[in-house]
């Protein structure tokens, strides 16, 4: 008995970190340090090879070789990806017209579906420097693991596109030292331009 309620002590501790990680991932305020999100104890961010939307292999090290932003969703999404990436198109538009060069990415959580002729309409509707990233299943999980982001298919009847893709939707600011901050979904691309700046003029 002693050791059945150990393991559901066990249970329940695990389940309230899972609770704790997917709030802390939740609260819709402000630009969040990596250090914030970072609640699992482990580092955002990491090393990946996928392939553009041109249909060109290309490393995390090539592509993140100044101001990054990054964002991962899917281009069936019906409502909350295409906002959030606009808003990175926005923020990025913004940069420029501060004289900071910034490369928007987004990366599909639907390998499936979003090969690189399917990103390419998507990215070049956004952003004419947009960078869209596609890959394998495995190669995509790897990359979304790195980067905390969580998603799962949901089947859902009577839909146009077939099925869902349930994830988690953060803006990363990255630079080649690694992921500088994190901004939850619906913040301002205003917001967003201004706390990259402050990053960058940092050094
Ligand atoms: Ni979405």
């Amino acid at each position: 008995m002693r050791r059945i309620v150990l393991g559901l002590t066990a249970l329940v501790f695990a389940a309230l970190g899972a609770a704790a990680i997917f709030l802390a991932l939740q609260e819709p305020e402000g630009p969040v340090s990596p250090a914030a999100v970072n609640v699992a104890g482990a580092e955002i961010g990491g090393p990946f090879t996928l392939t553009d939307h041109t249909g060109e292999r290309v490393t995390s090290e090539e592509l993140i070789d100044g101001p990054t932003l990054i964002y991962f969703g899917y281009t069936y999404c019906p409502d909350v990806c295409p906002v959030d990436v606009a808003q990175m198109a926005n923020a990025t538009e913004l940069l420029a017209e501060k004289g900071i060069e910034v490369t928007p990415v987004f990366i599909t959580v639907d390998p499936a579906r979003d090969t690189p002729e399917a990103l390419a309409y998507y990215v070049e509707a956004m952003h004419p420097d947009m960078v869209g990233l596609t890959g394998s299943a495995e190669e995509i999980e790897a990359a979304a693991e790195a980067y905390r982001v969580y998603y799962k298919r949901v089947d859902v009847e009577d839909s146009a596109a077939g099925y869902l893709m349930d994830h988690t939707a953060f803006t990363y600011f990255v630079t080649p030292e690694g992921v500088e901050a994190v901004f939850r979904r619906g913040h301002p691309p205003e917001e967003i331009a201004n706390a990259v700046a402050e990053l960058v003029s940092r050094g």
